[in-house]
């Protein structure tokens, strides 16, 4: 696969990067198995946290270049990505409008208080709806701006697109550097799944940097068949849009599906679990949305044989803590 070394996407620097590479020592005492290591992607910022700022950093500075004063981007009310947008919106002097899905709560909590302390506007439509019409809504508010002399760039579901792809394609380059600096040779990169972005970037950036390592996602909604499709799909798009001598045929696109359990943004008593004993062990804060699904499924296919005997195994931490907050109910037994 060539990437011509001489391209590169339009980019802003808005993470704090490289993140570390940590290794679960603590775990591994209390539950022994092939190593774990964590990307700690959670610490991409403080507010500002987590995988969708990789992807931002290249879709933001495509709206810049297309000379746009506006975003729009959808997603769920507790959406990590508006929320990350929202922020990274003020921080650049960019309106923000984010369309979400649900019902807007009399008091705002986790993200999208965050998003309105961001000054972003909030159109939130009943879940039916949203579904069945997003093209057409993100495409109204887009003319609604242009009416009114503005220019609008609408970022699709967590930045999953050809242009977010290069988000985590390049996060590969930093990994390949922590791995140097470890003397590690990792086999299986596991992340959370959910509108496929981080996974499409991981999968061709590890062809690509990582040679030997193979990128698994945790799909947190929807099936196997849907994420495999909807990775080629980016895959696809990243290498026609940018014209890049890539063979799609040699990605090998990987999904660890079986553990959405209820449904989106909904979590079995296993996953609050877990978020519970990571933090107790050492002190890194999982979701219930995302990164408490994936992880979970980390430690249950490690024990269940998945990636074998030995080696180690790098899980990217994507983030997601304010997603904790919403979920409390689910937690009331700690602390006695
Ligand atoms: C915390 C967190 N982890 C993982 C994901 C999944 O990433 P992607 O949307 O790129 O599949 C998301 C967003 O969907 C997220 O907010």
């Amino acid at each position: 696969m060539t990437i011509p070394t001489q391209f590169t996407p339009p980019r802003l620097g808005l993470a704090n990067l490289p993140t570390p590479l940590q290794l679960l020592t603590r775990l591994q005492e209390a539950r022994p198995g092939p190593r774990i290591w964590v990307k700690r992607d959670d610490l991409t910022g403080c507010a500002l946290s987590g995988n969708k700022i990789r992807k931002l950093e290249f879709s933001l500075a495509q709206a810049l270049e297309e000379g746009c004063d506006t975003i729009i981007t959808c997603g769920g009310l507790q959406s990590n990505h508006c929320r990350a947008t929202a922020l990274l919106c003020a921080q650049l002097g960019l309106k923000c409008h984010l369309l979400l899905r649900g019902e807007k709560p009399e008091h705002a909590d986790g993200n999208l208080l965050l998003d309105q302390l961001a000054g972003a506007q909030i159109s939130a439509y009943p879940a039916k709806q949203f579904q069945a019409q997003l093209p057409q809504l993100l495409a109204q508010w887009q003319q609604y701006y242009a009416d009114r002399g503005r220019r609008a760039f609408i970022i699709p579901t967590g930045a999953s697109d050809a242009v977010g792809v290069w988000g985590y394609f390049s996060a590969c380059a930093e990994l390949a550097d922590d791995f140097r600096h470890h003397d590690i040779r990792p086999r299986h990169i596991i992340c959370a799944t959910g509108s496929g972005g981080t996974q499409a970037g991981l999968t061709a950036g590890a062809h690509y940097y990582l040679a030997g390592s193979r990128v698994w996602g945790v799909n947190v909604c929807d099936d196997e068949a849907w994420f495999l499709n909807k990775v080629a799909q980016d895959l696809h798009d990243w290498q026609h849009r940018y014209d890049l001598d890539v063979a799609l045929d040699d990605l090998q696109v990987s999904v660890i599906d079986g553990y959405v359990g209820p449904g989106y943004a909904l979590a079995d008593e296993k996953v609050y679990e877990t978020i519970a004993d990571l933090a107790a062990t050492e002190g890194l804060i999982l979701d219930p949305v995302y990164t408490g699904k994936a992880f979970h499924a980390l430690l249950e296919e490690r024990d269940n044989g998945r990636f074998g005997d030995d080696g180690d195994i790098v899980f990217v931490h994507t983030g997601g803590i304010f997603g904790v907050f919403p979920h409390r109910q689910h937690f009331t037994s700690l602390g006695g």
